[in-house]
């Protein structure tokens, strides 16, 4: 792809951006300009690997476990001193709980293992990448996963569709407040997309969860990861200047399967 520069000269930070979506997303804002993409992941080799294809010279890689609040701040306040300031934080890191989670059933440890990555660890986030932009007299974006799980519900994994809701709401109430400093905050929601988390959760190979969902968006064809990542880049850019407090979803157009075999909910 062409690059158009979309994100030219932004410091950025991923989390979660050593895989998946945050992967995808981290190498789009390198092709589209951004002076520096921080990739923060507990997965070490492959965040590693990621910020060194990207170049040193503009990209680095922080070990940051979301769920720890002074690891969040650290990564944040070392990017500031790596590269003067942040412009654009993409919270993204996420989990899905192994086996089911069923109401009846609700392994509520489980549920606060997931929490603690996917509520916790998003809402630390937010708040050390706009205490940077307000410190830094900085007008960011800040761009959350969320999942049109948050909106459809599902079949299996209660916990997860839970943190989901609850990112929407972080998003809503942060849009309001940092809205005074030119700050702008919207969530991404995917359908289900063949990463590493999904095919986990379902017990699936790539080509299998691409089947499985082929049917379940109006438009032909199957959910990638740059359609994501375009959505995020969108969101980042200043082609979304007055847009805040958004949910964006990219899902081809969800349908629920009507199939009663179906027990996959997108992720
Ligand atoms: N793939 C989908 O279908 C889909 C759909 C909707 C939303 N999402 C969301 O997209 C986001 C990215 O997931 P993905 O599908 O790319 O999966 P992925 O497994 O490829 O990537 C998730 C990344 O998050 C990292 N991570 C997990 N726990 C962490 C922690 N405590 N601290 C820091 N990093 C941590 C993992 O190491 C991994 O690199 C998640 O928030 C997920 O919930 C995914």
């Amino acid at each position: 792809m062409a690059s158009q520069n979309k994100v030219q000269g932004k410091v950025v930070i991923v989390t979660g951006g050593a895989s998946g979506i945050g992967e995808a997303t981290a190498l789009l804002f390198a092709e589209n300009g951004a002076r520096a993409v921080v990739i923060a992941d507990v997965q070490d080799e492959k965040g590693q690997k990621l910020a060194g294809s990207i170049g040193t010279d503009r990209s680095t890689f922080i070990h940051c476990d979301v769920t720890d609040e002074k690891q969040v701040k650290s990564l944040v306040e070392s990017t500031v001193a790596l590269y003067g300031h942040l412009d654009i934080m993409f919270c993204n890191a996420g989990t899905v709980s192994s086996g089911k989670q069923m109401v009846v059933d609700f392994d509520l440890d489980m549920y606060e293992k997931l929490f603690a990555v996917n509520v916790r660890g998003m809402a630390a986030c937010v708040k050390h990448a706009a205490r940077a932009m307000v410190g830094g007299g900085r007008k960011g974006s800040i761009i959350c996963t969320a999942s049109i799980a948050a909106t459809t519900g599902g079949n299996i994994h209660t916990d997860y569709v839970m943190s989901k809701c609850v990112v929407l709401g972080l998003v809503k109430s942060a849009s309001y407040q940092l809205g005074e400093h030119g700050i702008r905050v919207n969530s991404v929601s995917p359908g289900a997309v063949a990463t590493p988390l999904v095919c986990n959760a379902l017990g699936m190979g790539v080509e299998e969860v691409e089947k499985t969902f082929e049917s379940t968006s109006c438009l032909k064809g199957v959910l990638k990861l740059n359609h994501v990542a375009k959505a995020v880049l969108f969101l980042a850019s200043d082609d979304s200047e007055f847009v805040t407090g958004h949910n964006l979803v990219v899902d081809g157009g969800f349908i629920f399967p009507q199939s009663t075999q179906f027990n996959s909910s997108p992720q």
